[in-house]
């Protein structure tokens, strides 16, 4: 342990980058920046030139002619599989490892580039013997396995548009973003291990497909074993291997045409397909990867996301691969069979940089030290964090005891939508401070704005806005032109994206994020939306009315609280409690399952009708009532605050 290093961060809060880094990192001056600020649309074409190899190089940077519509490099064509694997082989880097895969039962598969590129060729012929071509959409539902990746890539070989849905996703989740996609294929197993129990995915996707007519086909891996229900659509992935021809040229993409739609959570009920496109997203891909994690030959990466996730598009697949970087790629949780796993992975296959989600830190910190201690984690050299902000107590455990202060911690702060992270200290450059995503990577230009849109000065607070369009950016929701105005580009303008978050500055300018400002909910990283929970309770016969709210949880950040009045007949019991959280599992996935679920004889509103969330926040964190006094009913608050005390045994 670093204890200087340590002394001075209690007493400062910062942490300077630490000297090896700034000797040789990716990133070590402000050059880039400097740069980028004198013309970011030749920044960018620059890059796109030396970075991505092209059938056809673009000689246009940003159209940004019909905004929020944006374009880059629209005349260029490229294939994205092409820059992730065939360019390395043909370069001599084919025997790399690409990934080491590690199954939740101990299994290990080592997957060389050449080896990768080989399954993406034959999985990409299987998918077009089966009638899958340029364009069309294809669902993904798998667990961790190898398939996902080279499923993903298989597409993007061929030009169709994937879409990976979350193997926690149910089955009416799963049959939703199909039907929204239009989807030909879907890709699943016939399980998945998740805790050491099967998860049937063949069965909730049977369950799905049964709904969507536009699946015509379903490719199934084998991997959990168990018997499976087989309809005249299945094929099983290893047979459709076998006959599958070894070679499948890459076809030629417009930069512009569609990679992959990934849904994510709005504030209605109706989940976004959110849409990127070729060349920009791999520009952003390579170049975040690159800088942020100063990547090297050497490097042992693990990302710990889940390919169902954005994360594990853009920083298990895509910015990894086209950088010949060598990955970790783990089919479990942290947790099972122990605590330990994780750090046990570290130390077996010497990891050197570890990019994981606070809500994993909080539950590591949880496990205690003695896990960490077990094994040499010697071998890490930087560490990341993503997905909702992290707190500084978490940021100064995660130092001191996995990165042994010796390592510099990423706070990336990105989305979906933005397909590369935007905010991020940099390891060589910045100065960091627990808690804070410090500021914009080159090129990016983040502002904080009032409610009318104008900035706010250093030291203060208000929206998190981008007023420069980035080549990684979403180009539209599918089928929703309008949703995708609306949703991002209304508030402030159609040149101004609204990111849905709050953030402030302190005194040196360096950016805290403070959570969403919509009705978003954050749980364990995940984005739920409070209308989603709401609509699916109240699709449950016994419900009349249902309000959900994030309340403040010590791991997940927040967890589900859900507010229920029943209709008349119903009694208040607490089986119904349990019927009523398993239908939003049911409805939704398991993650989305209200954690307290209370009955009320009527929900808090104000004289004129609206919610008051607030106090419904204030009952279910259990804190003294806010001011009630706007209340149309002020007794209502106390019968809902009984129904709290009495489950959360706070009498
Ligand atoms: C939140 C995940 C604080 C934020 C890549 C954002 C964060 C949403 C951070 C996007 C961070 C992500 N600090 N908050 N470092 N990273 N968020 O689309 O609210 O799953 O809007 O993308 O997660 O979630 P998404």
């Amino acid at each position: 342990m670093n204890e200087a290093i340590e002394a001075h961060l209690q007493e400062t809060r910062t942490v300077p980058p630490p000297e090896a880094f700034v000797r040789a990192a990716r990133v070590a001056d402000r050059s880039l920046h400097e740069e980028a600020e004198a013309d970011f649309e030749g920044f960018w074409m620059r890059r796109a030139l030396t970075e991505i190899s092209w059938y056809r190089e673009p000689t246009e940077s940003l159209d940004a002619s019909n905004p929020p519509f944006f374009t880059w490099f629209k005349d260029g064509e490229l294939n994205l599989t092409y820059n992730c694997l065939d360019r390395h082989v043909e370069a001599g880097g084919g025997g790399k490892t690409a990934f080491t895969w590690i199954g939740e039962p101990g299994e290990e598969r080592v997957i060389s580039y050449a080896e990768l590129l080989a399954e993406v060729e034959r999985a990409a012929s299987a998918l077009k013997a089966l009638g899958v071509g340029k364009g069309d959409r294809v669902a993904i539902y798998l667990g961790m396995v190898p398939e996902l990746p080279v499923a993903m890539l298989a597409c993007a070989r061929i030009g169709a548009i994937h879409s990976v849905v979350f193997g926690g996703f149910s089955a009416t989740a799963l049959a939703d973003r199909i039907q929204d996609a239009t989807c030909r294929l879907v890709i699943t197993a016939d399980g998945a291990w998740r805790k050491g129990a099967i998860i049937p995915l063949k069965d909730i996707a049977d369950e799905a497909v049964a709904q969507c007519p536009s699946v015509e086909h379903v490719l199934v891996v084998r991997r959990t074993e168990q018997d499976v229900a087989w309809h005249d659509r299945d094929t099983w992935w290893h047979e459709a291997m076998a006959e599958a021809d070894p070679r499948c040229e890459p076809e030629r993409m417009n930069a512009e045409d569609p990679l992959f739609m990934l849904y994510t959570s709005g504030t209605t009920a109706k989940p976004k397909g959110i849409l990127h496109t070729s060349g920009g997203y791999l520009l952003g891909a390579i170049l975040s990867h690159r800088w942020v994690f100063d990547i090297r030959a050497d490097d042992v990466y693990w990302c710990t996301a889940d390919c169902g996730w954005v994360t594990g598009h853009t920083y298990v697949v895509y910015g990894p691969l086209a950088n010949h970087a060598t990955g970790i790629l783990y089919e479990g949780t942290p947790e099972y069979p122990t605590w330990e796993r994780h750090w046990e992975i570290v130390d077996r296959h010497k990891v050197t940089i570890y990019y994981t989600a606070p809500t994993a830190i909080r539950a590591l910190i949880k496990a205690g030290e003695a896990a960490v201690q077990m094994y040499d984690t010697s071998s890490l050299r930087l560490l990341g964090t993503v997905g909702e902000p992290i707190n500084p107590e978490a940021w100064i455990w995660y130092h001191e005891h996995v990165g042994g202060g010796r390592c510099p911690i990423v706070d990336t702060w990105w989305q979906t939508e933005t397909g590369s992270v935007v905010l991020s200290p940099l390891p060589g450059l910045s100065t960091t401070k627990p808690g804070s995503a410090i500021g914009p990577l080159p090129g990016m230009k983040p502002v904080i704005v009032d409610e009318r849109g104008n900035p706010v000065p250093i030291g203060g607070g208000g929206y998190l806005t981008l007023q420069r369009p980035w080549p990684s950016m979403l180009r539209t929701i599918w089928g929703d032109d309008q949703r995708f105005v609306d949703t991002y580009w209304s508030r402030f303008g159609p040149t101004v994206y609204f990111t849905g978050d709050g953030a402030r500055t302190d005194d040196d300018g360096d950016i805290w994020l403070l959570g969403r400002v919509d009705d978003v909910i954050n749980v364990a990283g995940h984005r739920i939306s409070t209308t989603e929970i709401e609509s699916s309770l109240v699709g449950h016969p016994a419900v009349a009315e249902a309000a959900a709210i994030g309340a403040h949880d010590e791991i997940k950040g927040e967890h589900i609280a859900a507010f229920v009045i029943l209709r008349d007949g119903n009694e208040p019991t607490d089986e119904l409690r349990g019927e009523l959280a398993q239908h939003v599992a049911v409805g939704i996935g398991k993650f989305a399952k209200p954690s307290l679920l209370l009955f009320a004889p009527d929900l808090p509103k104000t004289r004129s009708g609206k919610i008051m969330r607030r106090l419904l926040k204030d009952i279910a964190e259990g804190r003294e009532l806010g001011d009630a006094t706007t209340l149309r009913d002020p007794a209502i608050v106390e019968a809902i605050k009984a129904d709290a005390d009495r489950q959360l045994g706070r009498a």
